[in-house]
């Protein structure tokens, strides 16, 4: 409704003789309560009407109204002007704009942007955490390409250090030989087996050392098995062959692995980056620190910053013994990066554990004069939990990625069928649909709660046909694209509603227009939250429509009838662009 700005800035001229910015008129949407579509907050033009500000509100109405052909009646509230609009502007809004192939498209705004997301280590599955962190890295990277960027989606792979080590070692002991072939396991799985045989034989140890009287620190320093595994990270850091040949078997089941999680996540990478040849990066960065004096080195030799005066503290940034910490490595990834793809924007999706590093690795880079400094975010998320007891892993601590996939699938085919719904489709349409339900549910409430927030994922209550989930949304779409179909529905000819229009139609215009709005607030926000909330506020929305409305293929007026389809038609359409933003699915049927 852009118009009235314009000429509510003419009303100001006409009336109080002054030119104001346009950012002086904020238009809001009308509340419910209200008569009205649009709502002039008037507070900030009281300063040049130098009168009250219902006074103020009833000039312009009165303008308005007199001057402007759309604007059919005005209510004042306090400090708002509630406008109606005429129903024609909106029907053309719709006719015109919304039917339109290209609307809730942007055109590039030749701008390029990395998303760097997942970025696990290789020396496990991934798990609950990771999921979040997935689904969120991808409906980001979904959500700035709709908004005209252009992507790179990145994954910097952390496959060297002490934890890969760990499970090598165990494999090599008591392995026998084991493969993910010989075992029937997926092999991150089989890899992350070894893991944790370390960590239980590594605590025996420490508790055998104890009982010979080493104190908690002692035993943890000399206990055999953590010794050996130094030892092997030296090893294959001199490239000794037997220990590279291992790592890159390993590292093989686990790569495997992953991409069979991904795949059923439905997400994916334009490049990868891995630590073992990025682990040496940072430390011309660390020179270039000390010369440029942001750095500075300690006795021992070891290079430090100091950020006391930016309200944090002295920060580590190369050890004693010349070797990097996990920031030196950073700053070296985040300059390749950088050379590699002269990004605009920079994301980095990574817990909000990590908050503290980010912060001081932004503010290093800052100092250190990169200009493109500016343009790094860290998109940090909260922890996701589970409900007591539900899907917990033996360990008992975490909840693995390929499991809880497993059981939202199965959930899935329990309810549909319950319900009956899926009796007369053919089996392998079945599976899909399954799969496709059960991942929406979990997307959609992962995706649906600001990242920043931490969030209780309730299995059951994600995958309730009702309420704001996935599945609803999901079936609402089909129920449209089953009701298109009943209707023999063509294609969206324009088709103006003759008579009046229904409040329930004009407010599914009203919902449908805000779309693209809706989508360009997401994207600044790096959140595809908002656009979840929109998407089941539309779905809410037809549902109600559908209710209120006669019976859409009894209805007699072709005119008629043309309109309320293509109404439909655009929410199907819009619900299936939005979700597959989130990564999510809209079955044709359900
Ligand atoms: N691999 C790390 C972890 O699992 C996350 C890496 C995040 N990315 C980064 N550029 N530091 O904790």
């Amino acid at each position: 409704m852009n118009f009235i700005i314009s000429e509510t800035r003419k009303a100001i001229l006409e009336l109080y003789k002054e030119e104001v910015a346009e950012s002086v008129i904020n238009i809001q949407e009308t509340r419910k309560e209200f008569e009205g579509q649009a709502t002039i907050v008037v507070f900030p033009i009281t300063k040049i009407s130098k009168k009250s500000p219902e006074r103020t509100a009833t000039e312009i109405g009165e303008y308005l109204i007199s001057h402007v052909e759309n604007v059919t009646k005005f209510n004042v509230v306090k400090g708002f002007l509630n406008l109606s609009i005429a129903e024609s502007y909106f029907l053309d809004q719709f006719n015109n704009q919304i039917l339109a192939p290209a609307f809730g498209t942007f055109p590039s705004n030749g701008k390029k942007v990395m998303v760097e997301y997942s970025s696990p280590n290789t020396n496990k599955p991934l798990h609950l955490g990771h999921v979040r962190n997935n689904l969120l890295g991808y409906s980001v990277s979904e959500l700035l390409k709709a908004y005209g960027y252009d992507v790179v989606k990145v994954n910097l792979v952390n496959d060297r250090g002490i934890h890969i080590c760990k499970s090598m070692l165990a494999w090599q002991k008591w392995g026998n030989g084991e493969t993910p072939e010989s075992s029937g396991l997926k092999g991150d799985h089989l890899v992350g087996k070894y893991y944790v045989i370390f960590d239980k034989e590594y605590k025996k140890e420490i508790e055998a050392l104890k009982a010979e009287g080493s104190t908690e620190e002692e035993a943890k320093k000399n206990a055999p098995l953590i010794r050996e595994a130094q030892h092997m990270l030296l090893a294959w850091e001199q490239g000794d062959e037997a220990v590279v040949s291992l790592w890159k078997m390993m590292n093989e089941w686990v790569y495997a692995g992953f991409n069979i999680t991904y795949k059923n996540l439905g997400v994916d990478f334009d490049k990868f980056y891995y630590e073992s040849n990025t682990y040496l990066l940072g430390k011309d960065t660390v020179d270039e620190g000390l010369k440029k004096g942001v750095f500075f080195k300690k006795e021992d030799s070891s290079v430090w910053i100091d950020l006391t005066a930016d309200g944090l503290d002295e920060k580590l940034v190369l050890r004693a013994d010349g070797t990097s910490v996990y920031i030196t490595q950073d700053l070296g990834t985040a300059e390749m990066k950088h050379d590699d793809f002269k990004m605009d924007e920079s994301i980095y999706v990574v817990g909000n554990e990590q908050d503290y590093h980010f912060k001081v690795l932004f503010l290093i880079l800052e100092k250190l004069g990169k200009e493109w400094a500016k343009g790094l975010y860290h998109l940090s998320y909260g922890m996701v939990d589970l409900p007591n007891g539900k899907m917990k892993s033996r360990e008992g601590t975490v909840v693995d990625a390929d499991e809880l996939i497993e059981s939202m699938v199965a959930t899935a085919r329990e309810k549909t069928e319950e319900l009956g719904k899926t009796n007369d489709f053919p089996e392998e349409d079945k599976e899909e649909l399954y799969k496709n339900i059960g991942l929406g549910a979990l997307k959609y409430f992962l995706l649906k709660v600001e990242p920043k927030k931490r969030l209780l994922f309730n299995p059951a209550e994600s995958i309730d046909f009702q309420g704001n989930t996935g599945p609803f949304i999901q079936y609402t779409h089909a129920r449209i694209k089953s009701l298109l179909a009943k209707a023999a529905y063509k294609s969206e000819i324009q088709s103006p509603a003759s008579g009046q229009l229904l409040p329930v139609e004009l407010e599914m215009i009203l919902q449908l227009a805000k779309y693209p709005a809706e989508l360009e607030i997401a994207a600044k926000a790096y959140s595809p939250a908002s656009l979840a909330n929109y998407l089941y506020e539309l779905a809410k929305l037809f549902n109600k429509f559908y209710h209120e409305i006669p019976p859409i293929v009894k209805t007699e007026e072709a005119d008629v009838k043309q309109f309320r389809l293509n109404l439909c038609k655009k929410a199907a359409d819009v619900i299936n662009a939005g979700m597959s933003i989130l990564g999510i699915t809209s079955p044709e049927r359900m």
